[in-house]
């Protein structure tokens, strides 16, 4: 009989026999299951991009800025990322997931301070319950310095990924521009915050779930990134607490959902806040996404921009390097702390 503890990832572990119960390890205490019937299916704005360039420009800067506010959630249209890098990039991902467990194994790792690794879950060295998702991390900026450590399969993977790393890169900068200019700072003030910049990407899968009401994909959280550039397939999946209640994300074919992360929160001092979401899983397909976290580069200076910083509104946070948030971000069970908290200006007065 095949054992389920042999299996390191969920897709070898549904490979591997025909499952009709989520394993114990993966099972929410009922007050933390996902409530599937109480998810609202309001959308999030979706911002056309196409007039960032011209004379519209301000128009388009507020509607981002009311979004960072009001939702810290967005989808992207005209975003100008090529239609094919978006298709080769999801095929890659889809393969690399096919591909035998050996060659996938790899680079497999449960070591969060590895740039470029496979895992599954979330963090398992923090959880006490797993998470219905495998994923690849991997390093993309500055591309060179990293590339030779990305998986050689399948073929293309090498090709692929560093072709779609350069265009979401090219889209962060462009938001992280506008959103910027939406705060009342220089366009260039927040890019000349992060250092050397940098840029990391998840390959997520997430198989077919036996009992989806039970578990999630990922449970509730937030990003330790900048801002995140997010490419999801055609399986719904991905929602975002918007007054204390979970709304849907469904997916637009071709456009990208852009969330506020920590990073920025700290940046604005609150103006526009890293929002919670989560991924549902289902039992009939698995589901695919691609997030792109831009960041800070680790020896970046991060606090509370001085012109947002006044009498009334005093800097929430204190100033730290993104290394040591990055740090404490791994080490904390994500269910139970909010990282922000350990970074407020009080705590370290
Ligand atoms: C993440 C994330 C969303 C998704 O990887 O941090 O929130 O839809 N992913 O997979
Ligand atoms: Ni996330």
């Amino acid at each position: 009989m095949a054992s389920i503890t042999k299996s390191l990832m969920i897709t070898d572990l549904v490979s591997s026999e025909k499952m009709e119960q989520l394993p114990s390890q993966y099972i929410r205490p009922l007050s933390q299951r996902p409530n599937l019937q109480d998810v609202s299916h309001d959308s999030i704005p979706l911002i056309d991009l196409h007039d960032l360039h011209g004379p519209n420009r301000s128009h388009v800067v507020h509607e981002i800025g009311r979004a960072c506010s009001e939702y810290g959630f967005f989808q992207v249209k005209n975003h100008g990322v090529p239609d094919s890098t978006i298709a080769n990039m999801m095929q890659i991902a889809r393969d690399f997931f096919s591909l035998p467990e050996e060659e996938r194994l790899k680079t497999y790792s449960d070591d969060p301070s590895k740039t470029t690794r496979l895992s599954t879950s979330f963090n398992i060295r923090t959880e006490k319950v797993a998470s219905w998702r495998d994923y690849l991390r991997i390093h993309c900026y500055p591309v060179q310095d990293h590339i030779n450590d990305w998986p050689t399969k399948p073929e293309s993977f090498r090709d692929h990924v560093a072709e779609y790393c350069r265009s979401a890169r090219g889209l962060s900068l462009q938001l992280i521009e506008a959103i910027s200019e939406s705060l009342g700072l220089e366009g260039d003030y927040i890019s000349k915050q992060l250092g050397k910049h940098a840029q990391h990407m998840a390959l997520n899968y997430y198989p077919p779930c036996p009992q989806p009401d039970l578990t999630y994909g990922l449970p509730g959280h937030k990003d330790l990134s900048l801002i995140t550039v997010l490419l999801q397939d055609e399986v719904p999946g991905l929602q975002v607490l918007k007054n204390g209640k979970w709304v849907a994300v469904d997916p637009v074919p071709n456009t990208f959902i852009v969330n506020i992360a920590d990073q920025m929160q700290v940046l604005s001092n609150d103006k526009y806040k890293s929002v919670l979401h989560r991924v549902v899983v289902n039992s009939q397909k698995e589901r695919v996404s691609v997030p792109t976290f831009y960041c800070p580069s680790p020896d970046a200076v991060i606090g509370p921009a001085p012109a947002l910083v006044t009498d009334e509104e005093p800097a929430v946070y204190r100033q730290f390097t993104y290394a040591e948030y990055y740090k404490k971000f791994w080490n904390i069970e994500l269910a139970n702390e909010d990282c922000l908290d350990a970074f407020k200006a009080s705590a370290s007065s």
